[in-house]
């Protein structure tokens, strides 16, 4: 029996990405090698239709964390200052890299059920500024809920700001207006919505944010990187086959329709696991117009908890994901990502049945 994985990341693979992961050995120094980068960093601008000139996709061997670490570090100026917009996890831990780098730093931290508050942070922008950049994750996958990046991007341009984004678990399936949106950079990952393995995971900036930069850090320095990769070239060893299957899964990812297909096929498959879920008593704990189409948390069902859920299922060959932090005894999460189709769902629905008699 497979195993398919509801978890966010790493995700269920296709045939065609996991066979992309058999290609010829290959050196880094080798000319193959660097169209392989070129073809990467042009594909993931690709993705929403983002100009060369005005961007550029900077790749790095890491997670998805060192995208966002390279991210921070790198392009809040070393005379800047951040403001992090906290509604989960993955918004602390962004306040923890800004910490451990000594930026100057400042929070406004939102209980994790809640939305930003658009009115909150337009007084800590007046109050406390002036802010170089505003910091948020775009889909918090603590909860499954989609901030709203126009909104807080609107608010920033008011206040002379720009927005750094944690899009770690929504790029390539969620939109994202990079050229109204006030936005300096993008951190993302190879393994969630496009579908590759961990290893690959890169920066989307603009060119006027990397010239900006500060060189706070060492191996994630992000102007380094997009120097070398603009001139064929890579400071260290890559992740070579994850940048095979991460070239491969764009590939597929535009022979598929791209974002706007990604998000449909998504959000079909979304709805499918809420509305079988709500026929058996399962509520979403975030109103579906909240949440991304990437993941979703419900609440355990009554009388059961995680594990026991999590066992079973995974049993049957589905593997759900646990809520995090105080969140582990209420909720658990499924994600829509990777290969998956209704009929996997119908069946998940069917294990479901099986745990819940
Ligand atoms: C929004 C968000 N940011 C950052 C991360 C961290 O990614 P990684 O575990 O690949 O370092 C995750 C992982 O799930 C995430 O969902």
């Amino acid at each position: 029996m497979k195993t398919l994985l509801l978890n966010p990341g790493p995700v269920t693979l296709t045939e065609r990405v996991r066979r992309s992961l058999l290609q010829p050995d290959l050196c880094h120094r080798e000319s193959e090698f660097y169209d392989l980068q070129d073809e990467a960093r042009s594909r993931l601008l690709d993705v929403y239709g983002l100009a060369p000139d005005d961007w550029s996709a900077v790749l790095m061997t890491a997670s998805g964390t060192g995208a966002v670490e390279s991210m921070i570090a790198s392009l809040v100026p070393q005379d800047g200052k951040l403001l992090v917009v906290q509604n989960g996890v993955y918004g602390e831990r962004i306040a923890n890299i800004a910490k451990q780098y000594g930026i100057a730093y400042e929070t406004i931290v939102h209980d994790w059920m809640s939305a930003p508050d658009l009115g909150v942070i337009a007084g800590r922008l007046q109050a406390q500024g002036p802010f170089s950049h505003v910091a948020v994750v775009h889909h918090e996958t603590t909860t499954g809920r989609l901030n709203d990046l126009a909104e807080l991007g609107a608010l920033c341009r008011a206040h002379g700001a720009r927005l750094l984004v944690d899009a770690v678990s929504s790029f390539g399936a969620e939109a994202i207006d990079f050229d109204e949106g006030n936005i300096a950079a993008v951190a993302a990952t190879a393994n969630k919505c496009l579908h590759g393995v961990p290893g690959a995971s890169f920066v989307v900036a603009h060119r006027e944010a990397i010239a900006r930069a500060a060189s706070r850090t060492y191996y994630l320095d992000l102007a380094r990187l997009a120097r070398m990769q603009a001139q064929r070239n890579t400071p260290f060893t890559p992740s070579v086959h994850a940048y095979y299957a991460l070239v491969e899964a764009l590939r597929e990812f535009e022979d598929e329709g791209g974002v706007s297909a990604r998000h449909e096929r998504y959000a079909a498959l979304a709805e499918q696991v809420r509305s079988g879920l709500a026929s058996r008593g399962v509520a979403p704990v975030i109103a579906p117009e909240q949440s991304s189409v990437v993941l979703r948390s419900y609440d355990l069902p009554s009388g059961i908890a995680y594990e026991p859920l999590h066992d079973a299922l995974k049993a049957q060959g589905f593997v759900i994901y646990a809520g995090q932090g105080d969140l582990s005894k209420r909720l658990f999460r499924v994600s829509t990502m990777g290969d998956l189709h209704a009929a996997d769902i119908e069946r998940l629905m069917r294990a479901f049945d099986g745990v819940m008699r």
